[in-house]
């Protein structure tokens, strides 16, 4: 019978101490995610459409959501973090659709489509997302490929 060799590696193959740990900080990937086309950092919507939000809102929203938008008894706020955490990674499509179908909550599935879009420019440009040269259109096909991101 052979002999049988365990192959150990000779001691002393000394390597120089590696250069300090290339530890992979928690650097944010560039994001990854291309689930929409545009986002709401694209200048979506023009500063006229802002401006017929804005008393789209004073009418339709304010009695509720307050005129800063902070929310009040039961609604929520429309702007700031608490917002912006219920409806990253959705499209402006969904947040326009939300208002139509569910909102005013006391009576909801009066508002057009035109008044949603126009009333959820408003709440963009509130959130701090740039205006562009164009309307947003009320197309739903168009407005479900816009993302709504914290950040760029
Ligand atoms: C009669 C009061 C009332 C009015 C008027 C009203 N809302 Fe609301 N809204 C609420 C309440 C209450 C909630 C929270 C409960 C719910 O989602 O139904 C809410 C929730 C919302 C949400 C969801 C917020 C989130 O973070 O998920 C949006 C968006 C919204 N409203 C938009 C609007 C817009 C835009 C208008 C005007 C067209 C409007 N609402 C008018 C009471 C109101």
């Amino acid at each position: 019978m052979p002999a049988l060799f365990l192959g150990l590696a000779p001691l002393g193959a000394q390597t120089p101490a590696p250069a300090p740990a290339a530890a992979p900080a928690a650097a944010s990937p560039p994001s990854a995610k291309p689930a929409a086309t545009r986002s709401v950092w694209d200048g979506v919507y023009s500063k006229e459409q802002v401006g017929r939000g804005q008393k789209a809102y004073n009418s339709l929203c304010a009695r509720c959501h307050g005129d800063n938008l902070l929310g009040g008894e039961e609604a929520t706020p429309l702007v700031g973090k608490e917002f912006l955490d219920n409806w990253k990674g959705k499209s402006v499509g969904s947040l326009i659709e939300e208002t139509r179908k569910k909102m005013p909550s006391d009576g909801p599935g009066k508002l057009t489509r035109q008044q949603c879009t126009d009333v959820t420019v408003f709440l963009l440009n509130a959130n701090g997302f740039p205006a562009g040269g164009a309307d947003l259109a009320t197309d739903l096909e168009v407005t479900n490929q816009i993302l709504i991101k914290e950040k760029k």
